[in-house]
């Protein structure tokens, strides 16, 4: 009884042993992490991206309310939101996921100020890793190597047919979509869909080959414009070691823990416990947030270049 007992009482975080000799940050504050990341005290950070990284792209996010996409889809008459990214929907009728791709798709893909900082961290050498849940590739349109990207939720840079598996490039699917017609395949007729993940499907092969280890070197953190509402892509926050700080970059708080994911040993994110020793939560929009950071380590001009990079005009850096 004594087990169980001690069992709930460490995931509900009752009596937890004292967190002083797990913290690393001097102060539990955006300044702690500047500071933490300014006294090259982290070589490994990891990025975790949602939609609202891209928003400023023009790309809406998803639950917003009254913007997200999920608020804007009664046209096509489904019998919830997330079914137009189901993949039993789809299957049996994939036009309005075209449709819905047609308005959603970019006119040019412009990465954001907050992207050019994902490919500052790799310059600087400190990211390992960015994992996003975006499909947008504006990750990889900033620069940000192959390499260093999971794309977790898929992504529009490929596409394959639902028949014989023909690999198709991400201009042959824009032209189909542009054409409002539902892209078959040239060769067999069948329907293309984008290399994205739907519900239903498995993520990429590259999420879980990587995520493991990745996640146990990290040292920083850094969660942009997500939700957190969507596994399992939110549970990556409880899989770094106990000692690396978390940075959350977002409109609102999110991630944090209810009874459920406490009992299924997932603390989520805990800027409001008593004991907090490593969560921060800096709110506001990401590009401010990419600003706000460049602002505080020094790099304001290396990210105005690289925004300058494409031609784009340098954002005023804060
Ligand atoms: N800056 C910072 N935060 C923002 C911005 C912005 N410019 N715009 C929106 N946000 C915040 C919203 O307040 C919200 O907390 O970003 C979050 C976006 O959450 P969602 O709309 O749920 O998007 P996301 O978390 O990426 O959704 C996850 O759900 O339907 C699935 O597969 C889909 O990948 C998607 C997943």
């Amino acid at each position: 009884m004594e087990k169980i007992r001690q069992f709930f009482a460490q995931k509900l975080n009752l009596g937890s042993a004292s967190n002083e000799s797990l913290k690393v940050l001097e102060t539990v504050d955006f300044d702690g992490v500047m500071k933490y990341i300014r006294d090259g005290c982290c070589k490994s950070v990891v990025t975790m991206a949602g939609a609202g990284m891209s928003t400023s792209a023009g790309i809406p996010d998803f639950r917003s309310p009254g913007s997200g996409l999920y608020d804007n889809l009664g046209k096509y008459d489904l019998p919830r939101p997330e079914a137009v990214f189901d993949i039993s929907f789809f299957e049996k009728n994939p036009q309005p996921f075209f449709d819905l791709a047609r308005q959603l798709y970019p006119s040019e893909l412009k990465p954001t100020i907050c992207h050019r900082f994902i490919r500052l961290l790799e310059q600087k050498g400190l990211l390992l890793r960015h994992y996003t849940q975006n499909i947008d590739t504006l990750e990889r349109a900033a620069g940000v190597s192959d390499e260093r990207i999971v794309e977790a939720h898929g992504t529009f840079h490929t596409s394959h047919c639902t028949g014989c598996r023909q690999r198709y490039d991400q201009q042959w699917m824009k032209d189909q979509i542009f054409s409002e017609d539902v892209p078959k395949c040239e060769s067999c007729g069948a329907v293309v869909k984008p290399d994205i993940v739907f519900f239903g499907e498995n993520l990429p092969s590259r999420f879980f080959r990587l995520v493991q280890d990745d996640l146990k070197k990290c040292d920083l953190l850094i969660i942009f414009g997500t939700s957190l509402a969507v596994q399992p892509f939110a549970s990556l926050v409880d899989r770094v070691p106990d000692t690396c700080p978390r940075l959350l970059v977002n409109k609102e708080k999110c991630g944090r823990p209810n009874l459920l994911m406490r009992m299924m040993g997932q603390s989520g994110l805990e800027f409001d416990s008593s004991s907090n020793y490593r969560d921060v939560a800096w709110l506001g929009t990401c590009d401010d947030g990419a600003v706000a950071m460049a602002a505080a380590l020094g790099w304001q001009e290396e990210l105005r270049r690289l925004q300058g990079e494409d031609g784009a005009r340098p954002e005023e850096a804060a």
